[in-house]
């Protein structure tokens, strides 16, 4: 072997070393990142009950909007952990809780205690009272949740994260 030959091989051999070290150097680097960028697709979203407070507080009949922080996993969510359900008491002890946003981009829905329907104010969208579609672009009912009496007289809602609320609603 000629030292030319030689010296190409060891210049190709160190080429190789150097970029296998950079390949091995940037997973490295880029594992975490990657990992937390993930992350809230690879945990199962928390689900809490949440007080919406005493069953004597709502009419039978009636749908209100309530509002409770929702289980953000996020600790710096402030003010966007804010968020609510329209809760309709449909007897004694009784609840229906639909979600605040419209199946079609999520935009937040009005209810019409007159007409009995939820309108969306973004693209025209309208529900029925029981959360099925009446007309307009929403492509799903409103997403339900479910709903419990706590000891005597509290009234409870299983939540679900903001994120996964909007993307459940919004397909
Ligand atoms: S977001 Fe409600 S109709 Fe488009």
């Amino acid at each position: 072997m000629t030292p030319d030959v030689q010296l190409l091989t060891r210049r190709r051999l160190l080429s190789r070393v150097s970029l296998a070290l950079s390949g091995l150097a940037a997973a490295v680097v880029s594992v975490p990142i990657v990992a937390y960028l993930l992350s809230p697709l690879l945990q199962p979203p928390p689900e809490e009950w949440r007080d919406l407070g005493l069953v004597t507080n709502f009419r039978i009949g009636e749908t209100v909007e309530v509002a409770y922080d929702e289980p953000s996993p996020l600790p710096w969510a402030g003010q966007t952990a804010r968020t609510a359900v329209w809760l309709r008491r449909t007897g004694d002890r009784d609840f229906t809780a639909f979600g605040l946003n419209c199946t079609h981009l999520g935009c937040p829905v009005n209810w019409r205690p007159g007409a009995d329907l939820f309108l969306c104010p973004c693209h025209g969208g309208v529900y029925y009272a029981d959360g099925s579609v009446a007309g307009g672009p929403p492509p799903r009912p409103l997403v339900r949740y479910s709903v419990r009496i706590a000891g005597s007289d509290r009234v409870q809602v299983l939540t679900k994260p903001l994120s996964e609320t909007i993307s459940q609603a919004s397909g």
